[in-house]
């Protein structure tokens, strides 16, 4: 049977492996035949994801994404052998933030985490030591989109990603190189845990009746994302994939 986003034989790139969104797309990448690099910095939360991945050449490495220079050592340790062939940018922080707290210090945190990163990861993947082509994947956020209490920061982080994937998606297709984002609404993972520990029941309450299909599960994006790294969106670039139950339609 023929399974259009069969990723036999290549190699993703996946940060935030170690938990939520990041790891339900290393599973799923797995699932479907990919060689994984597994990327975040707590080593037992990426073996937890490891062992749920279906067997492969996988690699699991411990970085921190806010050690922004030594980005190429990471190409290095896992591109050296066998260029990649897709990336996932999912690694990311969502402090939950009224602008009157909002400090220097974590405008630098949550940018270099969620934009700077993708940048400094985008420029190693699209060299030719390190990729022959491929596809990109950012996960974005309708924060970006829309507003919402407290996530201005977040969600300038997420608006600047959309935003540089559709001057990158032009400037990157001479090297046959795809770039697109997804753009998740609340899912259950320990991010939406802890704004919900902040928010309490109020929060949840805010969060379904703004999600008519309800709270999303991880393996909602991971779909979304497998599909944008496959041959099967081939023709697709520059461009926002909604994974958001409804959010975004009101
Ligand atoms: N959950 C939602 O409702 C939702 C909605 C829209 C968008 N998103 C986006 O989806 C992405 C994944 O979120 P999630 O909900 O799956 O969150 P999560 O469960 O908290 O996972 C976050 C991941 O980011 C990694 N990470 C954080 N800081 C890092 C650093 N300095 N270096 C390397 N890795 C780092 C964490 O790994 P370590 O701690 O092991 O380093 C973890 O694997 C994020 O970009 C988030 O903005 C989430």
């Amino acid at each position: 049977m023929v399974n259009p986003m069969d990723l036999t034989g290549k190699r993703i790139l996946v940060t935030g492996a170690s938990s939520g969104i990041g790891r339900a797309c290393a599973i799923l990448a797995s699932r479907l035949g990919a060689s994984v690099v597994l990327v975040a910095r707590d080593v037992k939360r990426l073996e937890e994801s490891f062992s749920l991945m279906s067997a492969g050449e996988h690699t699991l490495i411990s970085f921190d994404l806010s050690d922004i220079e030594r980005c190429e050592d990471l190409f290095k340790r896992c591109a050296s052998e066998k260029k990649l062939d897709g990336m996932v940018h999912a690694a990311g922080i969502g402090p939950a933030v009224p602008i009157q707290s909002v400090s220097l210090a974590l405008m630098r945190e949550v940018m270099s985490i969620n934009y700077f990163a993708f940048m400094e990861l985008i420029k190693w993947f699209s060299k030719k030591k390190y990729s022959s082509g491929g596809s990109v994947v950012g996960v974005s956020s309708v924060s970006g989109v829309v507003g919402w209490q407290g996530v201005s920061l977040y969600g300038g982080s997420k608006g600047a990603m959309d935003s540089s994937v559709r001057s990158l998606a032009i400037e990157l297709a001479s090297k046959n190189i795809r770039v697109n984002s997804v753009v998740p609404s609340n899912i259950r993972t320990p991010m939406l845990d802890e704004m919900i520990s902040v928010g309490g029941e109020d929060a949840v309450r805010q969060i379904l009746s703004k999600q008519p299909l309800g709270l999303g599960e991880p393996v909602d994006v991971a779909n979304a994302v497998a599909f944008l790294l496959s041959d099967a969106s081939r023709f697709i670039t520059g461009t926002q994939l909604v994974v958001d139950g409804g959010y975004l339609a009101q």
